[in-house]
C-alpha cells in the first residue's frame, strides 16, 4: 500500500509542537514491506540551513488557485529509509516561522493542499491513501473530492483526517476563501466546508475524509461533549462512527537516557538511582539554581498558552514556593505566561529557573535531570511531554483528560501500582495537593518513589503498538 502523509511539520526538519513529533517519527515505524509511506511537506525558507541544503530538486510545474498561477517546486530527501518531498513556492513560504496570521495561513495553507494533489501525477506516486495531519491539510479531502471529477486518477484515493488539536480550525470568511481556492459555491454550505458562517478548513476535512481519528481514546470521546467539542461537538457525534483514537508514541532512539547526547549523564531503568542525579546537579549549575541534589526539582516543558493550564500554576506557585521545591520551566508563547515564570523566577532566585526559549537540548535536559514533571491542561489531546518524562523517569504529574489520562497511570499506594500522579478537576488547590502528596512521596517514602520512576521507564510508549493500529486503519480502507 501507498501512503501519503500531509502535514505542515515534521522533525527535524521544522517543528512547533508535538504534531512535527508525530509525523516525522510515525512513518519510520511501519512495517515496510506493507506499506511505502512518504511525507509531503512545505519548503519553508525558516527550515534550519543544515537541512534546506540537503533537498534535492526534483522537478516543477505551475498550478491555478483560481484567479492566480502559482509556482509549484519539488524538491526531495530521502531521510532514515522515508521519502520526503517538499514543496517550494517563495511567496507562501518565506516567513520566519512556519505560520504567521491567519489572514496569510488561510491562503498559504490553500496553496499547500492543492499543491500537494496536483503534486502526485508529477512525482509518479499515487497514494492509496492520503492521511492528512490538522487543519493545514483540511482542505485536501474537498479539493480530492473536486478533482474527481472528470479526472480518473484521482478516483479511488482515500483519506484519513488526524486531529491533533480541535481548537485550531484554520477559519475565514466564506467569500475569500472561495476567492481563494475558486472551489464552487457548493461546498460553502453548513454541512460541508462552512461553520458558523465561516469557511472552516478543518471542519471540511472532517466532513470529507474517509476515516477520522485523534490522538488519544479518551479525547476522541471528550470531543463530541461542547466542552471540548470547539463548537464541532455536533459534527464529532455526527461522524462518530468514523472516528477514533490512536495514542501516539514517540521516537525511542532520541528520546533515549542510556544514549542521549545532549544529558550529562546518561543512565538506564538499571542504575537511575545512583545517576539520574548527576543530570539534577550539572542543571543546578548551568540554571543557577542551588545545588542540593535532595531537593525535589519539578520540570516543565511546554508551549506557554491557556490549552496547558498555566493559569492554575500561576494560582498556587507563591504557596508551593514555600515548600522544599525547585521548579525548572522552558518554553514560549503568551506573554503573560512568558512573564509569569519570569516574575517567579526574579522573586525565587536559586529555587525558579525560567527558560523563556527553544531548545532542544534544554527540553532534554530537564526530562533527565527532573524527579517530577508538571503538566496540568485544561484539554490535551495526546501530549507527547508527558511520554518523554517517564521514559526518563521523570514521574508525570498531569490533569486526567485526553492523552494525560490515557497515558498516566496515577499512584495507588495500597495497590503499589501507577507511574505518576493525577487529579481530576481543573482547580489549582487540587492540582496543589497532588504536587505535594508527590512531594511527601519523594522525600519520605524513596523506596516507593524509586519503585514509580522504574514503573515509569518500564512503559512501552514507543509507535511499536499505534503503528499496528494504523496499518489496520490503513487496511480497512
Ligand atoms: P503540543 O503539541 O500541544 O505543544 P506535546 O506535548 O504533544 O504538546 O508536544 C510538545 C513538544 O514540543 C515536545 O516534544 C516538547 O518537548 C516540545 N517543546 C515544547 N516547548 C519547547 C521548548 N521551549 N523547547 C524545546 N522543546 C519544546
Ligand atoms: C497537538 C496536541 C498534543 C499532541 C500533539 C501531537 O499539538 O496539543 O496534545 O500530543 O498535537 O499529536
Amino acid at each position: 500500500k501507498q501512503i501519503l502523509f500531509a502535514a505542515s511539520e515534521a522533525v527535524p526538519f521544522i517543528k512547533t509542537g508535538g504534531l512535527a513529533d508525530v509525523v516525522g517519527s510515525l512513518p519510520k515505524y511501519f512495517d515496510k514491506e506493507k506499506y511505502d509511506v512518504r511525507v509531503m511537506l512545505p519548503k519553508y525558507l525558516c527550515m534550519k540551513e543544515e537541512w534546506r541544503n540537503q533537498l534535492q530538486y526534483r522537478t516543477h510545474f505551475y498550478m491555478d488557485l483560481n484567479w492566480r498561477t502559482e509556482y509549484v517546486g519539488i524538491l526531495e530527501l530521502q531521510y532514515e529509509g522515508i521519502t520526503f518531498y517538499f514543496i517550494d513556492n517563495e511567496y507562501y513560504f518565506s516567513g520566519w516561522a512556519p505560520y504567521g496570521d491567519m489572514y496569510a495561513d488561510i491562503e498559504k495553507f490553500a496553496f499547500f493542499s492543492k499543491a500537494v494533489l496536483s503534486a502526485l501525477p508529477v512525482i509518479g506516486f499515487r497514494p492509496d491513501i492520503i492521511h492528512c495531519h490538522d487543519w493545514q491539510t483540511g482542505l485536501i479531502p474537498i479539493f480530492l473530492d473536486n478533482f474527481r471529477y472528470g479526472n480518473e486518477y484521482y478516483r479511488g484515493i482515500k483519506t484519513i483526517m488526524t486531529i491533533h488539536n480541535l481548537k485550531f480550525q484554520g477559519t475565514w470568511d466564506t467569500k475569500r476563501v472561495q476567492d481563494i481556492t475558486g472551489l464552487p459555491s457548493y461546498y460553502f454550505v453548513p454541512d460541508k466546508l462552512e461553520a458558523y458562517k465561516d469557511a472552516n478548513y478543518l471542519k471540511g476535512g472532517i466532513v470529507y475524509a474517509d476515516r477520522i481519528t485523534t490522538v488519544s481514546s479518551t479525547y476522541a470521546e471528550e470531543i463530541k461533549t461542547p466542552f471540548y467539542g470547539e463548537k464541532l461537538d455536533g459534527l464529532m457525534n455526527a461522524r462518530a462512527g468514523s472516528l477514533s483514537g490512536i495514542v501516539n508514541g514517540i521516537d525511542y532512539d532520541d528520546y533515549n537516557p542510556e544514549t542521549d547526547k545532549h544529558i550529562a549523564r546518561n543512565y538506564s531503568v538499571k542504575n537511575f538511582r545512583k545517576e539520574k542525579v548527576k543530570n539534577k546537579v550539572a542543571l543546578q549549575e548551568e540554571l543557577n539554581l542551588e545545588r542540593d541534589n535532595h531537593a525535589m526539582m519539578i520540570g516543565i516543558v511546554s508551549r506557554l498558552t491557556d490549552q496547558k493550564g498555566f493559569d492554575l500554576i500561576d494560582c498556587v506557585l507563591d504557596e508551593l514556593c514555600q515548600d522544599a521545591i525547585q521548579i525548572v520551566a522552558l518554553g514560549t508563547g503568551e506573554a503573560k505566561y512568558e512573564n509569569m515564570f519570569r516574575h517567579y523566577a526574579w522573586k525565587y532566585p536559586g529555587k525558579v529557573s525560567a527558560n523563556i526559549y527553544y531548545s532542544e537540548p534544554m527540553s532534554h535536559k530537564i526530562y533527565a535531570s527532573c524527579d517530577a514533571f508538571l503538566m496540568p491542561s485544561l484539554f490535551e489531546p495526546c501530549g507527547l511531554s508527558q511520554l518523554m518524562s517517564l521514559r526518563y523517569g521523570t514521574l508525570p504529574i498531569v490533569r486526567e483528560t485526553g492523552g494525560l489520562k490515557d497515558t498516566v497511570e496515577p499512584y495507588n499506594e495500597y495497590e503499589k501500582t501507577g507511574t505518576g500522579f493525577s487529579f481530576s478537576n481543573y482547580n489549582a488547590h487540587e492540582m496543589m495537593a497532588t504536587v505535594r502528596y508527590a512531594e511527601q512521596i519523594f522525600y519520605d517514602r524513596k523506596r516507593d518513589w524509586n519503585k514509580i520512576v522504574e514503573r515509569a521507564m518500564e512503559q512501552d510508549f514507543s509507535w511499536n503498538h499505534s503503528a499496528r493500529e494504523y496499518e489496520k486503519l490503513y487496511d480497512e480502507l
